[in-house]
């Protein structure tokens, strides 16, 4: 764009995983060089971007109420003579393609997750004809080689794509149809990535994919395992912290166990989803493996690293559910602990074998049982919390709070902490006396006193 030419504003909005959020950011910097600026809300853009998500049936209907009220926005800007194009993007639009424009004709453009590369040429081509297009193939070529790393951001800690899509076919899930076939991206091209991040100011990096674990990538003729790939980052000078996630249990080998032994950098928290703690269920999910194998994991990632903090995703209410099932999901959370969680109502998804399985829980049963399954899980989380109040704790300071002389970082278990502060330390490494604990957040101050030390 040349020097003085006038901005246009972009509008995203993000749904569902930090895969999506991960897109949408790259789609910031796709578009930047056409001169799009971000916007922090939809009026007067030129151009609204809708990066959804498809896992719920909740999370893919709201991308249609949200679409409803853009429209008198498009009328508005036509009517003012001035463009504003409408894009769909994500697993919504992988899922639903041509369906989305037929419910909703405001949109001008739906692109797939694997697609969005394309996104100004698609754009540019869509102002000329002004036909919508629906653009969900699956390219030969990788997102990734479009991946602009002079656009990278200076945040304290971020997110690097490793491995996308999933082959794993989870009964219940659509992100194998959505996010297509398991791809590892080569590991040099992801430790230059990491690279610029540190020298930019990263001191904390996530390795993400959908089935972080499963990560296969090339270095040279050979491929590296996702332990091996750690190892290499933790050479990294200046690079202080480094998580992954998500992980699936059938991909938690030795060597990643063992890692968690070995490599200080490696933070002392894993999200490990079981979804449930019966194996018929299991067996019905397709999660290939037994409660069992999920709890010799946690045994053996106790042994090399005993603080480790634990996580999981939870689905209640999934077919033929009966309530002894449910009860072994509360006992294997009452056995593990866990220091936080997420928990779905099971949701029936078109195209999924699990949403034609036999046994159908009534939504009123899986509420109920959502209900009592948080119940357990918010006191697990509350009580860790309280476990570290009059401790110290080293804190990685992110971003200003919410309320004046704020700031807010995380521990190495990942919990959110507030410090009250007068100067800025974003991106430093403090310790911090913890003095408060709720069930999401610790709160805590800059202390020199010795108490015991975590981390
Ligand atoms: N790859 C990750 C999770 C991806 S989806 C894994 O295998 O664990 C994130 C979470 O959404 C899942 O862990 C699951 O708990 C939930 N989820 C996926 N499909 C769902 C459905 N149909 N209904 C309810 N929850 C679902
Ligand atoms: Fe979905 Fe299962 Fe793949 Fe996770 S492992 S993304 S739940 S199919
Ligand atoms: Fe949703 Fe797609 Fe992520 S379905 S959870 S945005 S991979």
């Amino acid at each position: 764009m040349s020097e003085g030419a006038k901005k246009k504003r972009l509008y995203l909005k993000t749904y569902g995983c930090q895969m999506n959020v991960y897109d949408s950011e790259r789609m910031v910097d796709l578009m930047a060089p056409h001169g799009f600026v971000l916007s922090e809300a939809p009026d007067n853009s030129e151009l609204i971007i809708l990066n959804t998500c498809h896992i719920r049936e909740k999370a893919a209907e709201k991308v249609y109420s949200d679409l409803g009220r853009l429209v008198p926005l498009k009328r508005k800007a036509l009517s003012e003579g001035k463009n504003l194009k409408i894009v769909v993007a994500g697993c919504v639009a992988q899922a639903e393609g041509e369906e989305i424009i037929k419910r909703q004709p405001a949109v001008d453009i739906v692109v797939g997750p694997q697609t969005y590369h394309k996104l100004p040429e698609l754009l540019f081509n869509n102002m000329k004809s002004s036909r919508s297009v629906v653009a969900t193939e699956f390219p030969t070529e990788s997102k990734f080689d479009d991946l602009l790393i002079d656009k990278i951001n200076d945040n304290p800690t971020s997110f690097v794509s490793v491995q996308e899509g999933c082959d794993k076919f989870c009964s219940f899930c659509v992100v194998p149809y959505t996010r297509g076939a398991e791809y590892s991206r080569p590991a040099q091209d992801i430790i230059k990535e990491i690279d610029v991040l540190v020298s930019k100011g990263a001191k904390e990096i996530c390795l993400l994919g959908q089935n972080v674990n499963a990560y296969h990538g090339l270095m040279g003729k050979k491929a590296w395992s996702l332990s091996r790939l750690i190892k290499e980052i933790a050479e990294i000078e200046n690079l202080k912290r480094i998580r992954y996630t998500t992980s699936h249990p059938a991909d938690m080998t030795q060597d990643l166990v063992d890692a968690h032994g070995q490599i200080e950098q490696l933070m002392p928290y894993l999200h490990l989803p079981i979804q449930s703690g019966d194996d018929f269920i299991l067996k019905a999910m397709n999660r290939n493996y037994k409660v069992e194998d999920y709890i010799s994991i946690i045994n053996r990632l106790r042994s090399v690293r005993p603080d480790i903090a634990l996580s999981s995703d939870f689905i209640v209410g999934f077919p033929g559910e009966s309530e002894q099932a449910f009860k072994n999901t509360l006992n294997l959370i009452e056995e593990v602990g866990f220091s936080q969680s997420y928990s779905f109502k099971y949701s029936r998804r078109p195209g999924t074998p699990a949403s034609i399985m036999q046994g159908q829980i009534e939504e009123k049963l899986k509420l109920e049982r959502l209900l009592v399954l948080q119940e357990v899980l918010n006191s697990q989380q509350l009580i860790f919390n309280k476990s570290f109040v009059n401790t110290k704790m080293k804190i990685l300071l992110e971003r200003k709070g919410r309320k004046d002389n704020q700031l807010v970082g995380r521990t190495p278990y990942m919990q959110a902490t507030h410090i009250e502060n007068k100067t800025s330390n974003i991106g430093e490494i403090v310790e911090v006396k913890i003095d408060e604990a709720t069930k999401n957040s610790l709160k805590g101050n800059f202390t020199n006193s010795r108490i015991e030390t975590h981390n």
